[in-house]
């Protein structure tokens, strides 16, 4: 039975896109149901459409406050009636209700090997700190910051004279194969939380 995927992004949408592209390439059992974005000029939108995804737009600046936003942004998901959930470049913190209703079932891309380098520019994280490796992280959300159990995790060399830009774009290949993947195990139930760990059967 094919799982329901709903994406909430926030801009380009290259990560939404390795999905599309796993999914129409039958990686995936699955189908994507639903593209929730808190930005009108996000580009995910674009991809979404030529996938035949329908979209909901939850404009954040017309919401007079957080609450009434994640209020509608609840509804919204509770609507797309999804199996899972995959913040891919989604730029807000969620509310604790939202993250305990979807508990287990909404899993977040982060661009650095967490837990070092949470929140944003984690890759200019890891180069002012100086390390030698970085990499991206799959994990399930829970109320901390990119701090959930860890799903899948790859590692990318930092290279003399990289820059944020071209560190970025290395890891984003890794994004581009490791959230499809994780998205598949959890398709195929293959996943396995135990407390902070997440083993794969
Ligand atoms: C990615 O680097 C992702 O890890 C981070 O935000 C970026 C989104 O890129 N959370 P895109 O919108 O998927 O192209």
């Amino acid at each position: 039975m094919k799982k329901r995927i709903g994406v909430l992004a926030s801009g380009r949408g290259s990560n939404f896109q390795a999905i599309i592209d796993a999914i129409g390439q039958r990686k995936i059992p699955a189908t994507c149901i639903a593209l929730i974005t808190d930005n009108p000029d996000a580009y995910a939108i674009v991809r979404a459409k030529k996938a035949k995804i329908p979209v909901t737009i939850i404009d954040y600046s017309l919401y007079p406050s957080r609450e009434e936003y994640e209020c509608a942004l609840l509804t919204a998901m509770q609507q797309a009636d999804a199996d899972l959930f995959v913040l891919a470049g989604y730029m807000r913190i969620l509310g604790t209700s939202i993250v305990h209703l979807f508990s287990g079932k909404m899993m977040n891309i982060h661009p650095a090997l967490l837990p070092s380098f949470t929140g944003l520019h984690a890759q200019k994280q890891a180069l002012d700190y100086g390390v030698k490796v970085s990499g991206c992280t799959v994990h399930f959300v829970d109320e901390s910051l990119d701090c959930g159990p860890i799903i899948l995790q790859r590692c990318v060399a930092v290279q003399d004279g990289d820059d944020e830009d071209s560190l970025a774009e290395r890891i984003l290949k890794y994004e581009h194969k490791c959230l499809p993947e994780a998205i598949r195990l959890f398709c195929e139930g293959k996943l396995v939380t135990d407390g902070r760990s997440v083993r794969i059967i």
